[in-house]
């Protein structure tokens, strides 16, 4: 086999799939090169679950991670998450329907660091800095809209103080109908500023009509008190500056 036939194969295959890893690097150029890509975009449902590995990469946890799922459904991402913090880690799947948390306990009864139970509609119930990622796919549109910017509130002392929220919601103006199975992107930055959070990053995800955002909180921001200066050692006088 010649040199050129051993290496086209690789050459082809990674062809195939440069778009994706562009999208996964956030590298990608917003610039429009035709004016029908974004109408392409499939409105609605659960298309933004093709991405699935944009959106972990995103999330970019780590074994021994503590992660609540909030508004876990059947436990779809509660699965792929339980996966990346590992047995050491955990996955908090809280639910408000019991039929689902029946359906995820029978699910999960053989991967233990998922741990789906019933929560309130506006608490968690968990301890305080216990986690370090609070996650709301296609959720927050639940929320009850006058306790939302509370219920955010309520997340900041759930999560550790390095701890990240991320929303992955459709963006309710691209949807054709059903606007209310989404929240516009500029509602949800708005009523998380006013929280305490503050947006890193939030992207489109690719071929679909949600988007991700994700949150630092803003006590993050603050810069450190000055270090006090020591006093002088023993004996020593300390010189006063000349007028
Ligand atoms: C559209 S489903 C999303 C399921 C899953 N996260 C996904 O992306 O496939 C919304 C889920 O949120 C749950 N839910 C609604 N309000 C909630 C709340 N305040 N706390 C926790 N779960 C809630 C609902 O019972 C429902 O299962």
């Amino acid at each position: 086999m010649s040199r050129t036939t051993a290496i086209l194969p690789g050459f082809l295959l990674s062809v195939a799939f440069l778009p994706s890893l562009l999208w996964a690097d956030g590298a990608q150029s917003t610039r429009v090169t035709d004016p029908q890509q974004y109408a392409k975009a499939s409105s609605g449902g659960y298309a933004y679950r093709q991405q699935a590995d944009y959106i972990l990469t995103e999330l970019d946890l780590r074994p021994g991670d503590v992660v609540v799922d909030i508004g876990a459904g059947d436990g779809w991402w509660a699965e792929k998450m339980a996966a990346a913090v590992g047995p050491e880690g955990m996955v908090h799947a809280a639910e408000i329907d019991q039929r689902l948390v029946d359906r995820m306990k029978q699910r999960f009864a053989n991967l233990p660091q998922v741990k789906p139970y019933l929560c309130k509609p506006n608490s968690l119930e968990l301890p305080e800095d216990s986690c370090d990622l609070a996650f709301l796919s296609q959720t927050y549109h639940h929320l009850n809209k006058q306790t939302r910017i509370e219920y955010l509130r309520h997340l900041r002392k759930v999560l550790k103080p390095t701890g990240r929220l991320v929303v992955v919601e459709n963006y309710s103006e691209l949807l054709a109908s059903g606007k209310d199975h989404g929240t516009q992107l500029s509602t949800l930055l708005a009523e998380a500023e006013q929280a305490g959070w503050i947006a890193v990053r939030c992207q489109l995800i690719r071929d679909s009509s949600a988007y991700i955002a994700i949150f630092v909180q803003k006590d993050l921001f603050a810069k450190p008190a000055p270090a006090a200066k020591k006093p002088p050692p023993d004996g020593q006088k300390t010189e006063k500056p000349s007028n």
